[in-house]
């Protein structure tokens, strides 16, 4: 059984993200329907390729040509130099303004992939196949796209919409631990700001093997419904987008500071969550970080003790490229489900959040 859902960025751009356990099939209809399956390319992540190599090419039978073409795995492939590679081989190929690129990866895959998409010939449709946990639930929904700059993440993209989104939790069978604990980080955060039901849903989760089966896939529905429900009101991030954001300006400091790679995003933003949750609580609202306390083992088993400096984060958050006039603007919690946004100006609360975080991680 698959679940569709549909989005409507604006008058004439809408798609379907569909979310099921083994879509191959579903994936073929649509592609008869929308393409004239001359060609395809191809963009998978290594693993991806490796472990479901054969599935990829069942999905794409229907295609006169596919060119697949593996993307390294890592942080690292979200890169220009990634991005110049990838589109010298499509243009070398060969590609009309109708050929479909297919990504099918982790987050890594599917920004630069999309960033691929977006900027060859000016834009040729995209469809995505997510793979990962967090790929699902968040970066493949929303049309944020782009490669990482030497000096920060997500520094060069932009917002490209795919024509298709197919979430097929069967992909998840071969998904490390690590990896689904970083992907639980985001649907914590949609439980946070805008489900809270969703904090009892995987606390049930947890204590069962991580293997895709229904629940997983209701969670996973639910998540890219409440993420799609706030980009269709925002699709530039021009305002309420930014609730997405609960945990992240946190998060990203902790990311730069610890050294990208050394932590992931999800873990990340697991510790930023208990920051902006502290914080909160400091300013009188009744959110107290006891409610993420059932999943502190997880992250806490998988990640290094945090020997970062208050201080060295501070001046990351204030060197992030959403801060304006040395404001840092935070996503805060009223209450469960209720976020709003805060401009911090007096530095010494997020000190205190800070101090406190570090200590809760590394007890
Ligand atoms: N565009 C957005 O809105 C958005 C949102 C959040 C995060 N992101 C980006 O997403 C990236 C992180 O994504 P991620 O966490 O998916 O990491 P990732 O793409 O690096 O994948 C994590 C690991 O899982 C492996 N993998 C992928 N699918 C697998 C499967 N089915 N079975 C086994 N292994 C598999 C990969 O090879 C990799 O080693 C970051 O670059 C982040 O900036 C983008």
């Amino acid at each position: 059984m698959s679940k569709i859902i549909d989005v409507g960025i604006s008058l004439d751009q809408k798609y379907q993200i569909t979310v099921g356990q083994q879509l191959p099939q579903s994936f073929k209809a649509y592609c008869q329907a929308h393409y004239n399956r001359n060609k395809i390319f191809v963009l998978i992540d290594e693993n991806v390729n490796r472990l479901h190599g054969e599935k990829v090419a069942t999905m794409v039978s229907g295609f006169e040509n596919t060119h697949v073409i593996e993307i390294p795995e890592g942080e690292s492939s979200k890169s220009v130099k990634q991005w110049n590679n990838i589109t010298n081989k499509i243009l070398e190929t060969g590609i009309e303004r109708s050929t479909p690129i297919l990504a099918i990866g982790g987050g890594v895959t599917g920004d630069l992939a999309g960033f691929v998409a977006a900027t060859v010939l000016r834009g040729v449709p995209l469809i995505h196949v997510p793979t990962t946990l967090l790929a699902m639930v968040d970066s493949s929904i929303g049309g944020k796209t782009g490669v990482n700059h030497t000096t920060g993440k997500n520094l060069i993209g932009s917002f490209y919409q795919p024509d298709a989104v197919f979430s097929d939790i069967a992909f998840l069978e071969t998904l490390e631990q690590k990896e689904w604990v970083t992907g639980m980080a985001e649907i914590l955060k949609y439980a946070a700001i805008r489900n809270p039901d969703l904090f009892e849903v995987m606390e049930e989760l947890i204590h069962q093997p991580l293997t895709p089966k229904k629940r997983w896939s209701e969670v996973v529905e639910e998540s890219a419904r409440i993420k799609i429900d706030i980009v269709q009101k925002d699709t530039l991030e021009a305002g309420t987008r930014a609730y997405l954001n609960f945990g992240h300006t946190f998060g990203h400091a902790l990311e730069k500071v610890s050294g990208y790679g050394e932590i992931t995003h999800g873990e990340a933003v697991f510790v930023g969550m208990i920051a902006a949750c502290h914080f909160s609580q400091e300013l009188g609202h009744p959110v107290s970080d006891v409610r993420f306390s059932p999943f502190l083992s997880l992250y806490k088993k998988q990640m290094a003790p945090l020997t970062v400096d208050t201080e060295e984060l501070l001046d990351a958050m204030k060197s992030d490229k959403k801060v304006k006039d040395n404001t840092i603007r935070l996503v805060l919690l009223n209450d469960w489900g209720s976020p709003y946004l805060y401009s911090c100006e007096d530095h010494s609360l997020l000190h205190k959040s800070w101090r406190y975080t570090l200590d809760k991680l590394n007890k």
